[in-house]
């Protein structure tokens, strides 16, 4: 569910038009609601309540500062999988020791420095990992807390490049292999702390069952490894799919708009694995849950500006502002996002059209041949569902900066970020010396303009 909504034709963010936002701000622009956040959150613990979930947002979901604060503020923990993420957690005010750092690549400079910040554990993804670990925790003369992320070997159904808990991915251990694994770490690894279980089979989950199959298939597992090594926490992992159609009309019942009935929630999720987990807990395992999408997908909006209406004979194209580079979604997982204008027009008339960005490429486009609300230029559209995995997933393609970022809380709404000016963009770049004409007649003690950092001669 989500605080955007029409009134009196207008979309609104809560108490707020988000045209008055965009035209203060400029487009392409995230806008954020927190109330659909704060409600988010609220509403996973409530279902999930009987099993006391500890909820670690996926900070890849999205990163920004002011939401990671929120969200530290809502007392939650984070999934984090680098240690920029780590850090920049820490900055947001959240607690490192409420932080599970996940990833197949730690790099030694990662372990490090998340073992000097304490977290509370590390989800390990390989043999060579809980070796590189148990050894760098030697150096620091620590133990350090470990949870093995095990493959439960379970297809997510969900799209091929989301799917994370089968074999033919890159996640994890197999299932079959990690008793002998927990075995030989208990004895051999003495620097680590064993202290819990994860799992993650997939990213938009769009039904409930394939949780269900993962959680049933590691129940017993849990259970032995209490009982042997004194194992304290099972994480299910994120995934919780969400409705990218929904109905805009405040008021409307419709909330499951073309999805059907039997798409994921969390009351669905609580129904299937309540009593699976109930048993976990009640012998005194800690239940942690990783949602990223579920969180922020709905809370956030994209918006953006029709500059031209191209028509080629065949085809209506409308030509926007925001491009792939500022959501990736559908160029590269085909996905859908609503498309809304910000004001509705009185006919309500609609035509067929691709919606497509000023990028290179014919991939850049955020729908194609659908039915939208006739648009002219100059027109706003909102692109919904966009708060996860959209800002995070942004870059510098095509020489377009960054946008820009607006929180909204009922009648208050600020800045998260700024739009980011394209110089800034090429900061870190240089170019080198023989390149840059004088730096060739000039002495070397007077060669002012090489790159900060010069690489030595090979
Ligand atoms: N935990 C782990 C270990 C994960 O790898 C992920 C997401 C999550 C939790 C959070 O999953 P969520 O609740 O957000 O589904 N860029 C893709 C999604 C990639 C998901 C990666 N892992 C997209 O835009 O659909």
């Amino acid at each position: 569910m989500h605080n955007f909504h029409y009134k009196n034709g207008k979309l609104f963010c809560e108490s707020i038009a988000v045209e008055s936002l965009a035209q203060q701000a400029g487009t392409p622009l995230y806008i954020y609601s927190q109330k659909t956040l704060v409600d988010n959150i609220r509403r996973l613990e409530t279902a999930m309540a009987p099993v006391n979930p500890h909820l670690c947002y996926a900070v890849k979901a999205n990163a920004s500062l002011g939401i990671l604060s929120l969200m530290a503020q809502l007392g939650i923990g984070f999934d984090v999988v680098s240690i920029g993420e780590l850090k920049k957690v820490k900055q947001a005010g959240g607690k490192t020791e409420q932080c599970v750092f996940a990833g197949v690549g730690k790099t030694e400079e990662e372990i490090n420095a998340a073992l000097e910040l304490g977290i509370y554990a590390f989800n390990v993804e390989s043999i060579p990992e809980l070796e590189r670990i148990n050894r760098l925790a030697k150096k620091q003369n620590k133990k350090a807390p470990v949870a093995i992320r095990v493959n439960p070997n379970v297809d997510a159904k969900t799209h091929a490049k989301i799917t994370t808990g089968t074999y033919e991915n890159k996640f994890g251990i197999a299932f079959e292999e990690v008793i002998s694994l927990y075995q030989k770490a208990h004895s051999k690894y003495k620097n680590l702390h064993l202290k819990g279980v994860q799992i993650h089979i997939g990213s938009q989950l769009t039904n409930v069952a394939p949780f269900a199959k993962a959680v049933k298939k590691m129940a017993p597992l849990v259970t032995l490894l209490r009982a042997e090594y004194g194992l304290e926490f099972f994480s299910i992992g994120g995934g919780l799919g969400i409705v990218y159609k929904q109905a805009l009309e405040s008021g409307s019942a419709s909330w499951w708009h073309n999805e059907g009935k039997n798409f994921a929630s969390p009351e669905k999720l609580a129904k299937a694995l309540i009593p699976l987990l109930k048993p976990l807990t009640t012998s005194g395992v800690k239940v942690l849950m990783e949602p990223g999408r579920f969180v922020v997908g709905n809370a956030g909006i994209l918006v953006t500006r029709v500059e031209y209406i191209k028509q080629t004979g065949k085809k209506n194209f409308v030509i926007v502002d925001a491009a792939m580079n500022d959501l990736i979604r559908p160029a590269l997982y085909e996905s859908y996002h609503q498309i809304v204008p910000l004001k509705k027009s009185r006919t309500e008339k609609t035509f067929k059209a691709d919606v497509v960005g000023p990028i290179c490429e014919s991939g850049d486009r955020f729908c194609l041949n659908r039915e939208i609300s006739e648009v002219k230029e100059g027109d706003l559209l909102a692109i919904m569902s966009a708060g996860a995995y959209g800002m995070t997933m942004a870059s510098n393609y095509n020489g377009r900066s960054i946008p820009a970022e607006v929180l909204v809380n009922d009648k208050e709404a600020d800045y998260l970020r700024i739009r980011e000016s394209i110089q800034t963009s090429w900061r870190y770049e240089g170019i080198p010396a023989w390149l840059i004409p004088e730096e060739k007649t000039l002495p070397p003690n007077k060669k002012t303009r090489t790159p900060r950092k010069k690489i030595e001669n090979i």
